[in-house]
């Protein structure tokens, strides 16, 4: 038996895709749930979340709008913990950065951190991503990129990449509130994250796939460092919220790859759809490893296989109707 059965915990983006594996994971281990959705109204961001085993008794829906700050309090007030992964995960071009990207990532963490301090809560697990690692071209070209890199914000602005300077800035922004106000945060840096969906609507690493099985040839240059399992991704996030010994950042791929590799590897899998072949190198200058999660195979986990993750989302779009 887990000795947290029972305690409260939040998880702030609970409704979207990783949110709703890490909420059945946290249920399946004993604890109570606080889940954030953005429209309690809509049943797309709830029912999935009802259905799970567990939810009847022990999770509770909260409505939270990222910027402001008294609907946060809300979810949070109880909790020994805080998961906070709600951020706008928009690869794609947006009308408007500063309101459609930057504010809800920057001010959100903010608010979620500051809810946090002043609730108590023991420590918070803050959702990053690879890309505040990349884009970061003057990183030496014979290093493994690890967790000390940094994505390059006047590169990311110069070539209008707003998600990665979304999460750069709220990562920075996680670690300087923590120093400055005595709050015990970790964060886990995510590649791009496939395999089961739970939700019904499609987010946006899974519509990358969806796309290259339709036959897209986009390389994904500036976001892409490595594909993970959404299930390894649930279990990173409670494993450095559990062991207390966990510090800093926390790669969390199955291996640093180019998105070019994963391509030729669908491809070999799925003859029967029309993958494009892409050139060897789609990440100009990223060194491949085999163990950039380090950190977090030291904490235990066994990271699912690239050809595990490709065959659990190929199933799972056909089993939801996406392709046949
Ligand atoms: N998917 C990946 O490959 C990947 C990789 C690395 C890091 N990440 C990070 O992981 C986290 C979750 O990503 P995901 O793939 O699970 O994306 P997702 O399915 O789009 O989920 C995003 C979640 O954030 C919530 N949210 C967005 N804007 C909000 C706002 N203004 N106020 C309140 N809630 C808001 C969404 O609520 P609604 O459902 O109500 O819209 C949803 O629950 C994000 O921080 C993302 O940057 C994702």
């Amino acid at each position: 038996m887990n000795q947290r059965a029972g305690q409260v915990v939040t998880v702030t983006g609970g409704s979207g895709y990783i949110g709703s594996c890490l909420v059945q994971l946290l249920l399946r281990r004993g604890y109570n749930v606080h889940a954030t959705v953005k429209n309690l109204q809509d049943e797309r961001e709830t029912k999935h979340l009802q259905a799970l085993e567990g939810a009847e008794s022990r999770l509770r829906l909260f409505q939270i709008d990222l910027i402001d700050y008294d609907s946060i309090v809300n979810a949070v007030n109880g909790a020994a913990g805080v998961f906070h992964l709600a951020s706008p995960c928009i690869v794609d071009r947006v009308e408007n950065p500063q309101r459609d990207l930057l504010d809800p990532a920057v001010k959100g963490t903010i608010n979620v951190l500051t809810a946090a301090k002043k609730l108590g809560v023991r420590r918070v697990v803050v959702t990053s991503s690879v890309s505040a690692v990349i884009p970061s071209p003057n990183w030496p070209a014979d290093k493994v990129k690890n967790e000390d890199c940094w994505t390059d914000e006047e590169y990311c602005k110069q070539k209008e990449v707003w998600y990665p300077l979304s999460k750069t800035l709220a990562e920075k922004a996680a670690w300087k509130f923590a120093e400055e106000n005595g709050l015990d945060i970790v964060v886990i840096n995510p590649g791009t994250v496939m395999g089961p969906m739970i939700p019904p609507a499609l987010n946006a690493s899974m519509q990358m796939l969806l796309l290259l099985l339709k036959g897209c040839s986009e390389h994904y240059a500036d976001v892409f460092m490595g594909s993970v399992h959404v299930k390894d991704v649930a279990l990173a996030h409670i494993l450095v919220y559990e062991n207390t010994s966990a510090t800093g950042r926390h790669l969390c791929v199955e291996a640093i790859s180019h998105y070019g590799d994963f391509a030729a590897k669908v491809a070999e899998l799925y003859p029967e759809y029309n993958i494009p072949k892409l050139p060897r190198d789609t990440q100009p200058g990223l060194l491949r490893s085999k163990d950039g999660a380090k950190k977090l195979m030291d904490l235990g986990l066994e990271f699912i296989t690239m050809e595990q993750i490709i065959k659990d989302g190929v199933e799972s779009l056909r089993s939801k109707g996406y392709i046949s």
